[in-house]
């Protein structure tokens, strides 16, 4: 049998794994007929073949492609046979080794049981100093596949994990790993997916980072619609800004563009707040809910309310928002926002136009969302009520500190 060697860049490449098993397995080659090394002093991982044209496709269950990333978190002689054994039987669709599966589902156990420690004591385990450090007795590589859940953690500082036999660094611009200097630079697309999502085990509350933050809501998949929604849409703007705005969802053109408010209503915002003598560079723009909700129909994509339970799992990051930027007016757009805010039932008629007092501080303000007033049939209304709206933007101005 001809043997294929495959070169991994680092210990824990799970890219080039993939990408091999993938070409290798729809070329119909056995788990016995690869060796799998990893690079030394840097040699580059060996590259995918060209597609071979007659080789037919193959899909493998979500849960065994999960398995195959647990097990190369691992530290198992074989880890890349077993994990590439397990691919190539569900693509033969023929029973894995018993023995192997055995030894896979050991090892993966034990990755999961170190993701938990490693995520329920980072906060404690690290010490201050520039970068964050602190050791830790890994038997696992799930430090490495975690390294995105430490840094989002941690705000994007930099940090620095002693670990058995190598240190795992991040400089607050790239991730570096190795026993010694130099180290080598880790892509952190070449890793395996941690065993446990990220989001759950985030105290979303300790990360001081806007940009953390919104780093971190993007893999947010708590809710069902983060399944049907384009992308999360996080807010936009300064983490100084003086002015918050929170309308309620993104809606069809947002999910497509990724930023807040620049659809038919985001345009009709931007006017009234250039009319009100404000400027939307200088405020902070987002949303009580940050995917598009909708049905389905034919081609479009017709918006639908949020309900309780999106606006609760996409609560901590409009806290996270409020807390990081520290707004002194926050301006609730419409009674999704206003209801999420003030924690109880909206009526925007009677309550719109008058400062309230908000637990942080900051002077909150309701009115209206910029899209009642797109929908509003007649000529005369509409001038009407854009005209209160911008007087309620106007308003809500009037309550930021003098600059000095
Ligand atoms: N409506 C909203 O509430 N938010 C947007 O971002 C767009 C439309």
């Amino acid at each position: 049998m001809t043997q294929t060697t495959v070169t991994l860049a680092h210990p824990i490449d799970f890219a080039t794994w993939r990408v091999m098993t993938r070409a290798l397995v729809s070329r119909g080659v056995p788990p016995q007929a690869i060796s799998w090394q990893v690079a030394t002093d840097g040699a580059p991982a060996t590259s995918p073949p060209d597609p071979s044209p007659g080789a037919p496709g193959f899909s493998v269950p979500r849960e065994s492609m999960r398995l195959a990333a647990a097990v190369i978190q691992s530290m198992l002689p074989g880890r890349f046979t077993l994990a590439y054994g397990l691919i190539h039987a569900c693509a033969t669709n023929t029973e894995p080794d018993p023995t192997d599966l055995e030894h896979i589902r050991a090892a993966a156990e034990l990755v999961r049981a170190e993701t938990v420690r490693l995520r329920q004591n980072l906060l404690t385990l690290m010490q201050p100093g520039a970068p964050l450090h602190a050791s830790f007795p890994a038997r696992t590589f799930a430090p490495e596949s975690n390294a995105r859940f430490i840094t989002l953690q941690l705000s994007l500082m930099p940090w620095q994990l002693a670990l058995p036999g190598r240190e795992l660094h991040w400089t607050g611009e790239s991730l570096l790993y190795g026993q010694a200097d130099p180290l080598q630079v880790l892509a952190p697309d070449s890793l395996p997916p941690p065993v446990l999502p990220l989001v759950a085990d985030l105290d979303i509350g300790r990360i001081t980072s806007l940009r953390a933050v919104a780093l971190a809501a993007r893999t947010c998949l708590i809710c069902p619609m983060a399944r049907h929604a384009t992308r999360t849409v996080f807010g936009e703007g300064e983490s100084t800004a003086r002015m918050m705005f929170v309308g309620e969802q993104p809606g069809d053109q947002e999910d497509r563009a990724g930023r807040p408010f620049v659809g038919p209503a985001g345009q009709l915002f931007d006017r009234a707040l250039e009319e009100a003598g404000l400027d939307r560079a200088d405020a902070y723009v987002t949303n009580t809910v940050k995917h598009f909700k909708f049905q389905p129909r034919g081609t479009r994509r017709i918006h639908e309310k949020a309900g309780a339970e999106e606006i609760a799992a996409c609560a901590p990051w409009l806290a996270a928002e409020r807390r990081i930027i520290r707004p002194q007016v926050l301006v609730m757009l419409g009674a999704t926002a206003a209801s999420a805010l003030l924690g109880r039932r909206v009526t925007i008629g009677h309550e719109r136009s008058r400062p309230i007092p908000m637990e942080d501080g900051s002077t909150g303000m309701v009115t209206v969302h910029p899209s009642y007033l797109l929908r509003l049939p007649d000529e005369n209304t509409r001038t009407r009520e854009y005209a209160r709206f911008v007087a309620d933007l106007r308003l809500a101005a009037t309550h930021l500190a003098p600059t000095p």
